[in-house]
Order: structure tokens, then C-alpha cells, then sequence
């Protein structure tokens, strides 16, 4: 019996659906015909009874009137009657009936006759019927009328009733069981249908979606949530390739560069200035190590979700005051100005590269020069680098947050990154409950990060 859970588990759902209707069906339909042959043979008796008690009446009546015939004739003649005196002689009966022997004895009598109720009898003592249905009413001067009635015919059509119930009963069963296997069937058809374009989908490139039945139904809710779901699958995919195929692109331009001058060197090694090459070869392996550690940075934030590295306190104060020392000197001058002390929760590394990015950006653009600054309201604690450079116009401020989105494509190589300087500001901001946009500065371009404060 243990293993009976294990067994039932590893049916098949429209097996399981179909086995515990058939079972629960099988109850009600034995349930109901056990009822159905109750009352019928209830009812059947009932009617027995009621026409032996007539019988007997009808004899009391005529005892009543003093004109009690022998022997006593009635119609149809089926019941057998006797009428027994005080002492339990007989006095009179129906024809055919014994006349010596009373259909019951002292003690039944007593009893019969004090509870009115029929009771069975075996008739074969006296030449009667195997079985009998018999009252007994009492009568003027403590006589007694008993009345007999056959049960043969009721037993025999309470036979035919069970010979249909035992045949018809498993026949309907069967014929519900198969008709609920076909509508269980019908029933899982969706199911099997998101199976099979489930399987479809598995492996191909095209865009890929499961068939959504037409009723709204729990199938339906669910092929159109997994519907939305490889539609997100499709697009985090979509982005992956494309990032993929970003910085593939990235990596050649360097590649290419650090190729060419070695090329070139090698070609006339004697007439090559050699510290140049270096210098240049140098420059263009910094880019591809900045630009594998951009790369590196996002792809962590991506690992991480929305949360910082770490928690913790970190002085914001501190972390642009100390800006300069970053940036030995600058194209412009930089202007820090910082507040009071503000501490947010967060990762000291993350958050002064973001800083560091933004210095980048506003010293590349700026005319004449770069302010910093730290506002403290309420709540948030708000970074700004502002410059007085060309700014960025407002269609494309939200743009320029995307990875390897640059506006200055045509701007001498070695001055811009590969755009994703911005992106890992916004990540960054937002990995720490915070945001970053861009403003207007009039003229140039103010770039604000805003976070909690811890
Ligand atoms: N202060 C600014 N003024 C004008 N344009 C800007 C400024 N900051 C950023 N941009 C524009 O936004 C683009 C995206 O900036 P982002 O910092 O993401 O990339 P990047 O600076 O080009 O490269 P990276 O930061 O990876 O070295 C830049 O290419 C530039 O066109
Ligand atoms: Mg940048």
C-alpha cells in the first residue's frame, strides 16, 4: 500500500482525471441503485400489506355485522383468511385453507394483533406459498382475522428489477467512464497543443511563439504568460547579440591599429622610431583595457540585479573633494564644490568610477571649465558635473545612457570611449536606489546623479 502514492504519481494526468471520476461515479451509480432497489421493494411491500389489511377489514366488517359466511369469499382470492376465536379455534376461512392449524401461533398472535404490523411467514407448514406477507386484526369477542398474502409475484419482479440493475449499472459506468475519457481528452487537447509548439520553438531563430486557444481559459492565461515570456527571453537575447556584436566591432579598431604600426615597424625596422611605435601600440592597448574593464563593470551590474556590491558607508563629501587627485591635469580647470558631509550605503569603488566617468565626459567637452557639486535635499543626496561645452540635445539625452551610444562618432578617436561610459553611470545609480539624467546647463550640459541617503 505504500507504494499506491508512488503508482498514482506516475499516472498521467487525463489517467488520474479520468480514474478518479470513473471512481466517485462508480459510488454515486451503486449508491443510487442500492436506493432505487430499496425503495422499490419498500414501496412493493407497502402495497402487500395494504391489500392483506383490506382483506382483513373487510372479514371485521362482517364479523361486526354477525354475518360472517364460512367459507369466506374473496375477490381475486389470493389473500388466505382465517377467522380464530378467543380460545384460537378456528371459526371460519378461505377455501383451500387449513382449518385445523392457525397461520400463527399463540405468542405471534398476541403480538400481531397488539402492533398491527405485517410480518413474513413461511406458507410450506400449510400448504401455502414459501413465502407470506400476514396481519392480523382484532375483532368483536376477542376473535381474530388474519389475512395471508402470496410475496411470490413482488419477489419475482424485485428479481427482474435487480437482474437490470446488476446489467445496466456497469453498462452505464462504462459508458460515462468512455465518454469522460473523451471529454478529459478534449479538455487537455490545449495543453498538448503548448507541448507540441513548445517543441517547435525549441532551437529555432525565427520569433517564436505558442499557440493561444481561443477560450479564455487557464490555458489561455498561460500561453499568453509564456507567450510574454520568451518575448523577454527574445529580447534579453536580442541585447546579448547585440552586445556581443558591439564589442567585437570595438575590439577591432584597436586590433587593426595595434596591427598596422607593427606592421609598418617591422616592414623597415631601420628606419622605424621605435619609442613612437610604442607609444603608440601603448595607447591603443590602454583603450582595449579600458575597455574590457567597462565591460567587466556592466556585466557584474548585470549579475548583481538592482544592488550595489557591497553596503557600505560611503561620504560622498569625501569622494569629490578627492576628484582632483584623480584627475592630475585637467584639460580645464575643475571646480569642486562640496557641502556637509553626506553618507549613502553603498560601494566606494562603483560610485567613484560614476563620478569619475562623468568628470570624464565634462572635461572632454567643456570650453573653459568643469564645477562638481553636492546637494543635500531631504531624503536624496544629488551629484552634479555640469561644463560649458556643446551640450547634448534634449531628443537625444535618454539615448546616450544606452551602451555603446556615442554622438561625437566623428571627434578624433583617441578623445571618446566606446560609449559606455554613461551606462554604467545609470546602472550604477540605480544598483544604489538612486537615478541619473542629463539637463540643460545653458550653455553646456549638467549631468545629475541622484541617491538615498544612507
Ligand atoms: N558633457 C557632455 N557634453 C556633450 N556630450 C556628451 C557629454 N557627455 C557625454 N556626451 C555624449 O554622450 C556620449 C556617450 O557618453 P559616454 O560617456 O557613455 O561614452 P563616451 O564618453 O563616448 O565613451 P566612454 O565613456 O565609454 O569612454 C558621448 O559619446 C558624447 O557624444
Ligand atoms: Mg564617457
Amino acid at each position: 500500500m505504500a507504494d499506491a502514492p508512488r503508482w498514482w504519481r506516475r499516472r498521467g494526468l487525463r489517467a488520474r482525471l479520468a480514474l478518479t471520476s470513473a471512481s466517485a461515479l462508480t459510488i454515486a451509480l451503486v449508491a443510487l441503485a442500492w436506493l432505487f432497489g430499496y425503495t422499490v421493494r419498500r414501496s412493493a411491500i407497502a402495497t402487500l400489506d395494504a391489500s392483506a389489511r383490506h382483506s382483513a377489514d373487510d372479514v371485521v366488517t362482517l364479523i361486526d355485522a354477525n354475518r360472517l359466511p364460512d367459507p369466506i369469499l374473496t375477490t381475486g382470492g389470493a389473500t388466505t383468511i382465517q377467522v380464530l376465536d378467543r380460545t384460537g379455534r378456528i371459526r371460519a376461512a378461505t377455501p383451500g385453507s387449513d382449518r385445523l392449524v392457525p397461520l400463527l401461533d399463540d405468542r405471534d398472535l398476541a403480538s400481531a394483533r397488539h402492533d398491527r404490523r405485517a410480518r413474513f411467514l413461511d406458507g410450506r407448514a400449510y400448504g401455502l406459498p414459501d413465502l407470506l406477507r400476514v396481519v392480523a386484526l382484532p375483532a368483536r369477542d376477542g376473535q381474530t382475522v388474519v389475512a395471508a398474502t402470496s410475496y411470490e409475484q413482488v419477489r419475482d419482479n424485485l428479481a427482474t428489477v435487480v437482474r437490470t440493475l446488476v446489467i445496466g449499472t456497469p453498462v452505464l459506468l462504462i459508458l460515462l467512464g468512455a465518454a469522460g475519457w473523451l471529454i478529459i481528452g478534449g479538455a487537455l487537447r490545449p495543453i498538448t497543443e503548448l507541448r507540441r509548439g513548445a517543441e517547435e520553438i525549441t532551437g529555432t531563430a525565427r520569433s517564436r511563439r505558442l499557440p493561444v486557444p481561443e477560450a479564455h481559459d487557464e490555458v489561455h492565461d498561460l500561453a499568453v504568460t509564456l507567450n510574454d515570456m520568451l518575448g523577454r527571453l527574445e529580447r534579453a537575447e536580442a541585447r546579448q547579440r547585440a552586445l556581443v556584436s558591439d564589442t567585437a566591432h570595438e575590439l577591432r579598431s584597436p586590433v587593426a591599429s595595434i596591427r598596422a604600426q607593427l606592421e609598418v615597424a617591422l616592414d623597415h625596422p631601420d628606419r622605424q622610431h621605435w619609442p613612437a611605435t610604442a607609444a603608440g601600440v601603448l595607447a591603443d592597448t590602454l583603450r582595449l583595457a579600458r575597455l574590457a574593464d567597462d565591460l567587466l563593470v556592466l556585466a557584474r551590474l548585470d549579475e548583481r540585479g538592482a544592488r550595489p556590491a557591497v553596503r557600505e558607508p560611503v561620504d560622498l563629501d569625501a569622494l569629490v573633494r578627492s576628484a582632483s587627485d584623480r584627475h592630475p591635469a585637467p584639460r580645464v580647470p575643475i571646480e569642486l564644490r562640496g557641502g556637509d558631509p553626506v553618507t549613502v550605503a553603498g560601494d566606494a569603488t562603483g560610485l567613484t568610477r560614476m563620478l569619475d566617468n562623468l568628470i570624464d565626459n565634462a572635461t572632454r567637452h567643456a570650453a573653459t571649465g568643469v564645477r562638481v557639486g553636492l546637494e543635500h535635499a531631504g531624503a536624496w543626496a544629488e551629484v552634479s558635473v555640469t561644463d560649458d561645452g556643446p551640450g547634448i540635445p534634449p531628443a537625444d539625452r535618454e539615448r546616450v545612457f544606452a551602451r555603446f551610444t556615442r554622438l561625437d562618432e566623428g571627434r578624433s578617436r583617441d578623445e571618446g570611449g566606446a560609449g559606455l561610459g554613461l551606462a554604467i553611470v545609470r546602472e550604477t545609480a540605480r544598483a544604489h536606489g538612486g537615478d541619473a539624467y542629463l539637463e540643460d546647463a545653458v550653455p553646456g550640459l549638467r549631468a545629475v546623479v541622484r541617491l538615498p541617503v544612507r
